[in-house]
């Protein structure tokens, strides 16, 4: 077996820990007997520097043509000047929507070793184990009207907009319901419909999706954002899956990083279209890149879910999330997540140290 994987490494930490990311993937290769392929491209801030934009028609075009993409990370202080429509995070949003990826996995869970890493109490903590899924092409990110327009008395007027049709909820509801049905049964949908009405249909189709969809098993709730997050913090062994529209996904998912001790920890997966996506959820720590500092962990975890989800290569990422167990076990540390008594090390080590459990 064969299999092509677009690279795009972006910018900051990216380069340096989506090169763990390749370095794993081909080692885990070798030992399950398949091949993989990388095709490397510039996105982002990098793109921009190059090509004066942050997402090349040709890079697009290698994503489509490719079995899975693997992602770094992208923006930086030096384009943050630049105007919205040509800034690196608008390469991310792009190829999200043009390889139509609305549903985006981000699973939350602690290793046990990190239980003390977070800044979080122990008996709080320990046990997370939960599924954030993100819808990742709709709502506010994309809604028209948006932009900033100048009044007849000179101030200006920013606007953005929440939107959500019927169909793009009943899908992104089954993928959580779906996924639940993989784990523990339960999924808590959370919006803001005592406010906002895009969100008070998301929680009608939920819950008609839930009752008509023939999910009987899996157990709904319904949760406020403002309660969410809260709760979160709370008592976040109570969550299973939880389903939720783009940007309270983007913000929650942030939060609940807290519960793994870092978000260097916290992997992802884009998925919906032919190609999956698969990026750390962490930015690009332009104050740590280069410095061989960041946490490779949240790539390494990455491309356990691609193996599982794109390439059909379940053992292979069950070796992958053993590995990173038995490393953090054996006290090794990133300064991200570093703790009294542990044996701090830098990027490229704590890579190579996950390589060499695999064997
Ligand atoms: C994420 C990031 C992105 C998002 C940014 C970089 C556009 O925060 O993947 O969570 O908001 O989706
Ligand atoms: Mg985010």
């Amino acid at each position: 077996m064969n299999f092509k994987i677009a690279v795009f490494p972006g910018d900051g930490i990216g380069p340096e820990v989506v090169r763990e990311g390749t370095e794993l993937l081909s080692r885990v290769a070798k030992l399950y007997d398949f091949n993989v392929e990388y095709e490397q491209g510039l996105v982002g801030g990098a793109s921009i520097d190059a090509h004066g934009k942050p997402l090349t028609d040709s890079i697009l075009k290698l994503a489509k043509q490719s079995d899975a993409v693997l992602l770094g990370a992208m923006g930086g202080p030096k384009w943050d000047s630049l105007d919205y429509s040509i800034r690196p995070e608008r390469a991310l949003l792009a190829l999200r929507q043009e390889l139509g990826l609305f549903a985006n996995l981000r699973p939350v869970k602690l290793f046990s070793a990190l239980a003390s890493a977070s800044t979080l109490k122990r008996e709080v903590v320990e046990g997370t184990d939960l599924l954030v899924v993100r819808e990742l092409t709709g709502g506010i990110y994309f809604g028209q009207p948006k932009g900033v327009t100048k009044l007849p008395d000179g101030t200006e007027r920013g606007v953005n907009t929440e939107v959500y049709t019927t169909p793009e909820i009943e899908r992104i509801a089954k993928v959580g319901f779906d996924a639940a049905r993989r784990r523990r049964n339960k999924v808590t949908s959370v919006d803001k419909a005592n406010v906002l009405e895009a969100t008070e249909l998301w929680r009608k189709v939920v819950t008609r999706v839930h009752k008509d969809g023939g999910y009987g098993d899996v157990a709904l709730d319904h949760m406020l954002v403002d309660n969410c997050a809260m709760q979160l913090i709370r008592d976040p062994k109570q969550f299973d899956v939880m389903i939720t529209t783009n940007m309270f996904g983007d913000i929650l998912s942030d939060e609940a990083a807290m519960l793994t001790g870092s978000i260097g920890m916290l992997p992802s997966a884009s998925l919906g279209g032919k190609v999956g996506m698969y990026e750390p959820v962490h930015g690009t720590a332009p104050d740590i890149a280069g410095k061989d500092m960041a946490n490779p962990l949240a790539t390494v975890l990455t491309v356990a879910l691609m193996l599982r989800h794109s390439l059909d290569q379940g053992k292979a990422a069950d070796r992958i999330e053993k590995a990173v167990e038995d490393v953090l076990n054996e006290g090794y540390r990133t300064a991200d997540i570093k703790d009294r008594g542990c044996k701090l090390i830098g990027c490229k080590e704590m890579g190579k140290r996950v390589r060499e459990k695999i064997g």
